[in-house]
């Protein structure tokens, strides 16, 4: 019997009939034809599928989609900005040469997301660590682990940038 799902898939409500066991994946990927997260290995292995549910980061074709009903999904089509443009993350991805293929880093991407959503100032060995569940066939994870560095260090200074300046008052006191 087909469930009512609400889901906020990357800011837009979707109200859907979904069968109790219909993957998170099929859902984004043939009902709301959100394809750029991949299917591998269907069974939890590889990490193609990785999308955020509420910021952290699920294998999508092992999560029931009734189960993320009421809950923020983002996808990898989340990662850019208002222009179109790349944001931090996929953008260093394509500066570094993280990707040769690409079919693991839509994947990769949300896994470095919900790191650093949580640590923004990871070290080389929590970017590893973070990406232990995905696998990538085709390039060197060193291009990978530096991509994520360079998006770390990118969003932090952009937080330092964007940050107001201290008023004279609250510096005197400091
Ligand atoms: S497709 Fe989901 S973990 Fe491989
Ligand atoms: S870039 Fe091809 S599988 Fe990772």
């Amino acid at each position: 019997m087909m469930q009512p799902v609400n889901l906020m898939v990357n800011g837009t409500p979707y109200e859907l009939l979904v069968h109790p066991s219909r993957s998170l994946l099929q859902v984004l990927r043939d009902d709301l034809h959100l394809t750029g997260t991949k299917e591998g290995c269907g069974t939890g292995y590889c990490g193609a599928c990785t999308v955020l549910v509420e910021d952290a980061a699920v294998n999508a074709c092992l999560y029931f989609a009734v189960d993320a009903d009421h809950r923020h999904v983002r996808t990898i089509e989340a990662m850019r900005a208002p222009d179109g443009s790349p944001q931090a993350l996929p953008a260093a991805f394509i500066e570094c040469s993280g990707l040769q293929c690409g079919y693991c880093t839509p994947g990769m991407i949300m896994s470095a997301a919900a790191l650093l959503a949580s640590d923004p100032s990871p070290a080389e060995d929590d970017v590893r660590s973070a990406l232990s569940g995905n696998i990538c066939r085709c390039t060197g994870y060193q291009s990978i682990v530096a991509s994520v560095m360079l998006a770390a260090a990118r969003m932090a200074q952009h937080e330092r940038q964007t940050q107001p300046e201290p008023s004279p008052r609250s510096r005197s006191r400091a």
